[in-house]
């Protein structure tokens, strides 16, 4: 492939988002990303589609600035009404952004499909890598886990009312708020958010083919309330078999650690939280400030060791 030297994040590695530096001070941030329906409302689909694809602007430190619209959308099956109002849910999140949407693309499709590709913009030296967290550094976790096994009991006609409500507030709330503090923040060495990979594959994303490691403590990351009671019944996606089976050679996991819940951090999220990856010092500092702001899930949920090599330790 090219080489070229402003490229600052591209395909090489797990990063969130391509960075291409424009000048000494000025790089673009420019991702992509759209999907299915989750949920049955089209209102609350194209918040969920929009607030997603805001994130990996997030992920890297940046600022979104533009928004295009990508839709493939069934004219003959669905009512123009269902198209019309995904847009709508779409543009109050990129508004809420205070991103600008600039135009988009529409194509025929037998599925309904709705997302973005959005331009941010950051400092060069600026950008914050998944995979340059330090020793020492403690994890924190700016939002709850569970939205993939709750779309799977949705889909399975079995989510209670009250665990949909909690996913979809989830899923409906931007990173801004948390990634605004933590680029305010100093001594954060490392972010990326967490999605179809789980918690614990993000994790190994952060750590792969390095020198560090991670401990993971279990109990303390942030989960839906009442989520065991539906993974007890199955509601399992199939995509957390498969990124369980990918990165378990990765991780050891302490015998205290009950299945229910190592099976839960491997859950894939849609619009997931920041994992941020920050200088101990700073750590207890940025998580009030986060709860203090109204990120109420925020926690820290682990930290990274030179006494491990490219391995999670969950305890
Ligand atoms: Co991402
Ligand atoms: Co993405």
């Amino acid at each position: 492939m090219r080489s070229d030297p402003n490229l600052i994040a591209g395909l090489e590695g797990f990063e969130d988002a391509g960075v291409y530096k424009i000048s000494d001070d000025l790089a673009l941030i420019l991702t992509l990303d759209f999907f299915t329906p989750i949920v049955d409302d089209p209102y609350i689909f194209g918040q969920i589609a929009a607030v997603n694809a805001l994130s990996d602007v997030y992920a890297m430190g940046g600022k979104p600035l533009t928004a295009m619209n990508i839709i493939c959308f069934p004219t003959k099956k669905l009512d123009m009404s269902v198209l019309h109002d995904i847009l709508l849910g779409g543009l109050e999140k990129i508004h809420e952004a205070g991103v600008t949407l600039v135009g988009g693309h529409s194509v025929e499709d037998d599925e309904p499909k709705y997302g973005l590709s959005v331009t941010g913009i950051i400092h060069p030296k600026k950008v914050l890598r998944n995979n340059s967290a330090w020793p020492g550094d403690k994890l924190i976790l700016t939002k709850a886990i569970g939205t993939g096994i709750v779309s799977t009991a949705l889909k399975g006609g079995e989510a209670p009312e009250k665990l949909l409500r909690r996913s979809i507030r989830t899923m409906t709330t931007l990173n801004r708020q948390a990634a605004d503090l933590m680029v305010e923040t100093p001594g954060v060495h490392a972010c990326t958010d967490i999605t179809g990979f789980g918690f614990l594959g993000h994790a190994c994303e952060m750590i792969e083919g390095s020198e560090i490691g991670l401990r993971i403590f279990s109990s303390a990351v942030p989960v839906f309330e009442g989520i065991r009671d539906i993974i007890d019944e199955g509601f399992l996606p199939g995509g957390l078999y498969r990124n369980k089976n990918f990165r378990m050679p990765m991780i050891e996991v302490k015998k205290n650690v009950p299945d229910w819940l190592l099976d839960l951090l491997f859950d894939p999220q849609t619009s997931g939280g920041l994992l941020i990856s920050i200088d101990a010092k700073e750590a207890d500092g940025l998580l009030m400030r986060l709860k203090d702001a109204g990120v109420e899930d925020a926690a820290i949920v682990g930290d990274v060791t030179d006494e491990l090599r490219a391995k999670i330790v969950v305890e």
